[in-house]
């Protein structure tokens, strides 16, 4: 028996990366997976390489930034499946093009703010406000929303995308309490740096700085946040809701001078 064996799930923002790794890990622990991504010709790949296997997904084009084909996203699924279990909300705006420009609050353009919260909040509210009545006509279910480490602390740049995925922790908290009676569990995961494609043509410079501040040998890789995404969308962690897990080699988790003593510790002199 596998874990998802029997669950409808859909992964919103699932073409590639780190939404990639959860299709494929649901499929492979026994789920039936809508793969919802405005890269439909990434998102139909995945869905046939996943569907080779002998076990199901779906492709679906959805705009995260459009009400409609986000509902639209749900209902098929709803449609075609019969029920929906589990909903992971993970489509980000990662392009090095919107990363550059959210900057400072002083200079961040608005239509830019408006923009990163369409898709990286706005759409985990939709998606969850349309799914949530057939996640309580199914029995139950889970809810997962990609926030990150950048929603947990300040920055000197990207005030749009930090603020977006502080709210995604306080939209989980409002879902887990709001719905939890009803069988609905709710957790936010907070990657930190994930070697997903898009990280490695966002800045370098900016993932070198971070490299001291991991306590692991290597960052991450997608699969690392498939595999709690998978354990969350369970009914292992049926115990677990309203909470920020952080998949992030402990970049958060010391104080803030470790990187500097250890420097001083390596450095002769
Ligand atoms: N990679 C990291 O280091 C890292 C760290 C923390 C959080 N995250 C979060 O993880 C999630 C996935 O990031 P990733 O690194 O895999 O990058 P990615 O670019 O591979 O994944 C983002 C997915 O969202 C989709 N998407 C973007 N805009 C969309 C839209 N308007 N409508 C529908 N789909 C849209 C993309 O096509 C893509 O499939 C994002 O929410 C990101 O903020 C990533």
């Amino acid at each position: 028996m596998q874990r998802l064996n029997n669950k409808i799930a859909i992964i919103a923002g699932g073409a590639t990366g780190i939404g990639a790794a959860c299709a494929t890990r649901f499929v492979r622990d026994g789920a039936k997976v809508v793969i919802g991504d405005i890269n439909i010709e990434a998102a139909q790949a995945l869905a046939d390489s996943l569907g080779n296997t002998g076990n199901t997904a779906k492709a679906v084009y959805y705009d995260a930034a459009d009400a409609d084909s986000i509902k639209n996203l749900i209902d098929t699924t709803a449609d075609t499946f019969g029920a929906i279990h589990i909903l992971h909300n993970n489509a980000g705006l990662m392009s090095p093009k919107v990363m550059d420009a959210d900057s400072t609050v002083v200079d961040i353009a608005l239509d830019l703010w408006n923009t990163v919260l369409a898709v990286n909040v706005t759409s985990f509210l939709l998606g969850s406000k349309f799914a949530i009545p057939h996640i309580i006509k199914a029995g139950g279910g889970s809810i997962i929303n990609t926030s990150s480490d950048s929603g947990l602390a300040g920055d000197l740049a990207r005030t749009a995308y930090g603020a977006s995925k502080a709210m995604v922790i306080s939209l989980t908290q409002h879902i887990a309490v709001q719905y939890g009676l009803q069988g609905i569990r709710c957790n936010a995961i907070t990657p930190g740096v994930i070697m997903s494609e898009q990280a490695r043509v966002n800045s370098q410079d900016l993932v070198r700085a971070i490299k001291s501040h991991i306590l692991t040998p290597d960052f991450g890789e997608p699969a690392d946040i498939a595999a709690l995404a998978a354990f969350l969308a369970s009914d292992e962690s049926a115990y677990i809701t309203g909470q920020a897990i952080a998949c992030d080699g402990g970049h958060l988790a010391h104080q803030p001078q470790v990187a500097d003593v250890r420097r001083s510790q390596t450095t002769p002199g």
